[in-house]
Order: structure tokens, then C-alpha cells, then sequence
């Protein structure tokens, strides 16, 4: 007997998938369907639906996993630490769910006794390259079946395949895009996006309203942090899961989150994509703010180099790689202070960071302030610039023949 588990989102491709999988692999079917807050926001079918259809398409089992509470804390906290943000656009929502469904489908092919994992990506994109490293990484012996990708199927031949089939794609009622959502945000791609000039259409949005029709009363939130994780918002203490839910809500009402980004794939094209990531928007701005405060100019800057590199290796599917481990315990250490709170101001589509503060907070009134009270000592100026500036004045006198000041012009 052939058992194959296949990462099972209830979409078109994936139903598709199954019956392939059945019929052109002779494989049983164990569809897991990975629960990432996909949900949260958007209504769709529940889960338990989508393990139902799973069996209506011939899956002889179905396996429903609530992971989003690992999803937060293991993936996007330390993302988030991290600064990751691709091209600096993009908060990788999709990238992070990748690896966790990975790992969940090796371990439940264990489960199973299962000898390969299937997914429903197509041969051009950055996921199948997530689900293949991933996979190869946590167990090379599985092998990983990919039918979208072997049989070139293009959206239109899905849909042939599944009328043909009676294959029900009423629930994603034909979408004209390819969308990928969960906690920490959506990803919208495909149709008239294709054209980079064309602004997207108004459906392409599902959580985030035009700033145009955002209320008018901007909405005050405050972030609490501990040691660079979120765990407060407007002062009541909410776990990882619940947070970013109810931001995306009160971010996304406020028009935030909204993401036009023309990117670069791992497989060598650009392309377009539309995301909505209110949640992310606001604390990756907040999280930011509270570095201002709490980290060295060093640290800083360091760290910000860090997050480039960061986000490149989550977003090439390379989570699982030892060298981002290593960069993920140099964050873990920086975020040691990152502790206290942020304030933001939601207005019509922007967010704006109107205060912090921090009890391990750099920034120390008495060395800022010009007013009385004044602890720095500007006498030790005169001296610190003398030595600062003495290579140039050394080069200028050297090498470019700048005259040294006679005695008397020196006073
Ligand atoms: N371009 C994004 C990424 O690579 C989004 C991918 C969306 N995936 C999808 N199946 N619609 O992370």
C-alpha cells in the first residue's frame, strides 16, 4: 500500500490533488489540513469542512491540526525579533507557514507509516522550494510528490480536471486570484495583478479597508513588549494568537497593512504580489520603536544588516538551516532589554509611532534635554571634538595642503 500525506488547504489545487493522487498515483490519501489562523479573519469553511471534502474527494483519512499557537511563537515571534521583512516589504507570512506544515507532514507520514509527503504547488513558485528543503532537511528518506508541478496543470486545467471530476470548488468560489492566508497575513497573487501597472482591484482586499473609507478619529493602541514579544495590547495581557488577531481587526479597519510589492523569487522571476498584513504592519513599527530605545547605536546597526539576511534565508525556504538558527540566537540575545511599551496612531492607512517607553530605556532625559537639569557635560565636547577630528585635520594638512594656522590665528 502507497500512503501519501498531502498538505491539504481545501482549495481547488490541493482537492485536485487528492483525486490525482488516487487515480494517477494509486496512493492513499491522508490530507492534512494545518490550522494557521487561515480563519481567523475571513470566514471560510471551518475545519472540520475541510477534512469533510477531503473525504468526499477520496481521502481515506483526514487529520486536523490546531498549530497556531506553535505557529506564533516558534515562527513569527522570532521573525518579528529578527526585523524580518523581505525586500523590505514583505512580512513573509506565507515563508513562515511553509516550514511548520513541513514538519507537520513528515511527522504525521511517521504517524502514518506513510513513505511520501504531497503538496499542491505549482513548478514556479517559492513554495514548493519551502516544502522540498524543508522536508529534505527533517526526513530525506520521504519522498515528496508534487503532481501540480509533474503535470504542468494550469489554473484553467484545475478547473477543467475538477469538472470533469466532480470535484466541488464551490467553496472557493472560482477566485480569480491565488490567495495564501493565515495569522499573519494574506497573500494575493495571480489574474489582473499580473499586469504590475494595473492598481489592484478593490476584491482583492478582504482585511483592510481603503484609507479612503477608514474613520475619520484616529485610534490610539499601545504595545506592550518583553523581551522583544508582544504581550499586551491597550493594556490587557493576551496571548500571541489573540493579539494579532484582534490588531489585524483594528489595524485593518484603519486601512493599515495594505502591500504592493513587485519581488524577486528564489526560482529567478519577479513577481507581483498583493498582501494584507495589518497585525505585522503595526509591530514590526512598534518592535522597531522599542529597539530605537533599548538597543546600542552598535547593536542597531548590526542587527539591521542581521535582518536582511534573515529574511532572505526565510524566505528561500532555508528556516531549518543551521545558519539561520545561529542568526536566530544572536536576535534571541538582543532582545534581552527590548522590554516596555509602544504607542501608535492608526489614521486613515497610516501608522505612526506617537511614544515609548521602557525602563531599560538608552535614551536618558537628563543627557538629552536642553533644558535645566542638564547632566552632560558639554565642557568634555571641546576635547572629544579636537580628537575626533584630528585624522581629517591630519589629511587635510598632509594631502591636500591645507596650511597649518600660524600660532596667533590658532588662538
Ligand atoms: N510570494 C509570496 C511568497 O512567496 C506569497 C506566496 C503565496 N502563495 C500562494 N500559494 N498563493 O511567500
Amino acid at each position: 500500500m502507497n500512503r501519501v500525506v498531502l498538505a491539504y488547504s481545501g482549495g481547488l489545487d490541493t482537492s485536485v490533488v487528492i483525486h490525482m493522487l488516487t487515480h494517477r498515483y494509486d496512493a492513499d490519501v491522508i490530507a492534512l489540513t494545518v490550522d494557521l489562523g487561515a480563519n481567523e479573519n475571513k470566514n471560510d469553511a471551518g475545519m472540520a469542512e475541510i477534512a469533510a471534502r477531503a473525504r468526499r474527494i477520496g481521502a481515506v483519512d483526514a487529520v486536523v491540526l490546531d498549530t497556531r499557537r506553535e505557529f506564533v511563537d516558534d515562527f513569527v515571534w522570532p521573525a518579528l525579533q529578527a526585523g524580518a521583512i523581505y525586500e523590505g516589504e514583505y512580512p513573509l507570512a506565507t515563508a513562515l507557514g511553509r516550514p511548520l506544515i513541513a514538519r507537520h507532514l513528515a511527522a504525521v507520514a511517521r504517524r502514518f507509516g506513510a513513505s511520501a509527503v504531497a503538496h499542491g504547488c505549482t513548478g514556479k513558485g517559492n513554495d514548493q522550494v519551502r516544502f522540498d528543503v524543508t522536508v529534505g532537511t527533517l526526513a530525506p528518506d520521504l519522498r515528496v510528490i508534487a503532481p501540480i508541478r509533474e503535470w504542468s496543470l494550469s489554473r484553467e486545467s484545475a478547473l477543467d480536471y475538477a469538472a470533469e471530476h466532480g470535484i466541488p470548488v464551490t467553496a472557493t468560489k472560482r477566485s480569480p486570484y491565488s490567495v495564501d492566508q493565515n495569522l499573519w497575513g494574506r497573500s494575493i497573487e495571480a489574474g489582473i495583478l499580473e499586469d504590475p501597472w494595473v492598481e489592484p482591484p478593490a476584491d482583492v482586499y478582504q482585511w483592510t479597508v481603503d484609507s479612503s473609507d477608514a474613520p475619520r478619529e484616529p485610534r490610539s493602541v499601545e504595545i506592550a513588549f518583553e523581551r522583544g514579544v508582544p504581550v499586551a495590547l491597550d493594556g490587557e495581557r493576551l496571548d500571541g494568537v489573540a493579539l494579532i488577531g484582534r490588531l489585524n481587526e483594528l489595524a485593518g479597519a484603519h486601512g493599515i497593512g495594505r502591500i504592493d510589492h513587485l519581488e524577486n523569487r528564489v526560482v529567478g522571476i519577479k513577481s507581483r504580489e498583493i498582501y494584507e498584513a495589518p497585525a505585522a504592519t503595526v509591530l514590526h513599527r512598534a518592535h522597531q520603536a522599542l529597539e530605537d530605545m533599548t538597543l546600542t547605536r552598535d547593536s542597531a546597526r548590526f542587527k539591521a544588516r542581521v535582518a536582511i539576511d534573515y529574511a532572505d534565508l526565510v524566505y528561500s525556504g532555508l528556516w531549518f538551516s543551521q545558519h539561520r538558527e545561529d542568526l536566530a540566537a544572536y536576535v534571541a540575545s538582543t532582545q534581552r532589554y527590548v522590554t516596555g511599551e509602544v504607542r501608535l496612531k492608526l489614521s486613515k492607512g497610516n501608522c505612526m509611532v506617537v511614544g515609548r517607553r521602557s525602563a531599560f530605556s538608552l535614551y536618558q532625559h537628563a543627557l538629552a534635554t536642553y533644558d535645566r537639569g542638564d547632566k552632560f557635560d558639554s565642557k568634555a565636547a571641546e576635547g572629544f571634538i579636537s580628537l575626533f577630528g584630528l585624522p581629517q585635520r591630519t589629511q587635510a594638512r598632509v594631502q591636500r595642503g591645507v596650511a597649518e594656522p600660524t600660532a596667533e590665528a590658532a588662538r
